[in-house]
């Protein structure tokens, strides 16, 4: 089976982190996110993954290749000279997708999930029309794609970012579709949501299949980090073993294997620390990522914060509300940020007590 993964947004939603990486290569819980989607299909035997790219395609081709390798898939890149939108993509990748008969996976790059392709696959094959969808529920469905189905999942229609409220039932970001809807799709930058679904849908062509378990579009950073307790709680269900059991532990930590952790620091809820990181002796860390190389020096406190690669932060410093900080940004000690979004190879020399960005 195959499947095509849209990586070519911009990321400018999890800037200052999409600076320095592609959105699909910045770790989610100490894996680029989209390994997360390339092992689940990789676990449903698809052994053909096209990545649709559109910009900064170099830098993914490299590091992907080598992950590819070890998983045993065959990864396709698929280059746009302009980017293609949620549709266009899929025209360009036309040759390959139609090459059979057989349905193919589509999926945005940035959500994250227990992905249920093999259920999906099964569903599909149920009700015999040309796609479907994964919805799941969410309480605020004006940042998304929004679907109005039938009990069965006939979906009846299809509306991208509505301004009204419509329906509480959102596109998950993922699809399986039949070679046929190659038909309505024109090599040209084009919206799957906005041009294609809907006109799907009033032909019944289009089906719903409600996902079970949390989900999230980990693709800005107040989501992410909501996103990521979300992933380490279904790690304890499913294994348990791979969370941090260690000294000042509270709730799900995941701690990489090289990281140093100090003495009498509190770690937790909802923790993940990557490779090499340094956590210095009575830090205390909730609600938090921490990329690889960073450095957190004696005592200092965070909550809801992504700390980029090799970032430094000094020693009493208090951060807060959702603070980001680019790669390679340095804090010096005593300093307070309260939801400070902070540019690569910044060095901040006084507190940050108003949300802002800072250059
Ligand atoms: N190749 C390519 N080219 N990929 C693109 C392009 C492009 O021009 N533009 C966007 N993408 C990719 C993004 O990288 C992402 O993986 C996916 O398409 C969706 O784009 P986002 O920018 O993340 O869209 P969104 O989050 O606002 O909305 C989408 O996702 C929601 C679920 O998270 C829509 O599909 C909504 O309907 C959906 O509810
Ligand atoms: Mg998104």
């Amino acid at each position: 089976m195959r499947a095509l993964i849209l990586v070519g947004g911009y990321g400018t939603r999890l800037r200052p982190l999409t600076l320095s990486r592609p959105k699909p290569l910045v770790e989610f819980a100490n894996k680029p996110m989209l390994f997360h989607q390339i092992e689940a299909l990789v676990q449903i035997n698809v052994t053909e993954v096209i990545l649709a790219v559109s910009y900064r395609a170099e830098e993914m081709e490299k590091e992907l290749c080598e992950k590819a390798e070890k998983l045993g898939v065959t990864l396709i890149f698929s280059h746009e000279s302009q980017p293609l939108g949620t549709a266009g993509p899929l025209a360009l990748a036309r040759e390959i997708l139609s090459s059979d008969d057989s349905p193919f996976f589509v999926l945005n790059s940035d959500i994250i999930c227990d992905f249920p392709f093999k259920q999906l696959l099964q569903f599909h094959k149920n009700h015999g029309k040309e796609g479907t969808i994964v919805v799941t529920k969410v309480e605020e469905p004006s940042k998304y794609g929004v679907v109005v189905c039938n009990d069965d999942g006939k979906i009846n229609s299809f509306i991208e970012k509505p301004v009204e409220f419509v329906s509480n039932k959102i596109n998950a970001g993922m699809y399986i579709f039949n070679p046929s809807i190659l038909k309505r799709i024109d090599l040209r930058p084009m919206s799957i949501e906005k041009e294609v679904f809907p006109a799907m849908a009033k032909q019944c062509q289009l089906y719903a299949m409600e996902l079970e378990g949390y989900w999230m579009d980990v693709g800005q950073p107040k989501d992410f980090l909501t996103g990521m307790g979300m992933y380490l709680d279904s790690l304890k269900q499913k294994t348990p073993e791979k969370l941090y059991n260690g000294p000042g532990v509270v709730g799900n930590v995941l701690i990489d294997s090289t990281a140093i952790i100090g003495k009498d620091c509190r770690i937790g809820p909802n923790v993940t620390i990557g490779p090499g990181v340094t956590l210095s002796d009575g830090c205390c860390v909730k609600r938090t990522t921490i990329l690889k190389d960073a450095i957190i020096k004696e005592h200092s406190w965070l909550d809801k914060c992504i700390i980029g690669w090799k970032s430094v932060v000094g020693r009493w410093v208090r951060m807060e509300n959702t603070t980001v900080l680019g790669e390679d940004v340095i804090v010096k000690d005593e300093l307070y940020i309260n939801g400070g979004q902070v540019l690569p190879h910044k060095s901040i020399a006084a507190s940050v007590t108003e949300p802002q960005i800072i250059m």
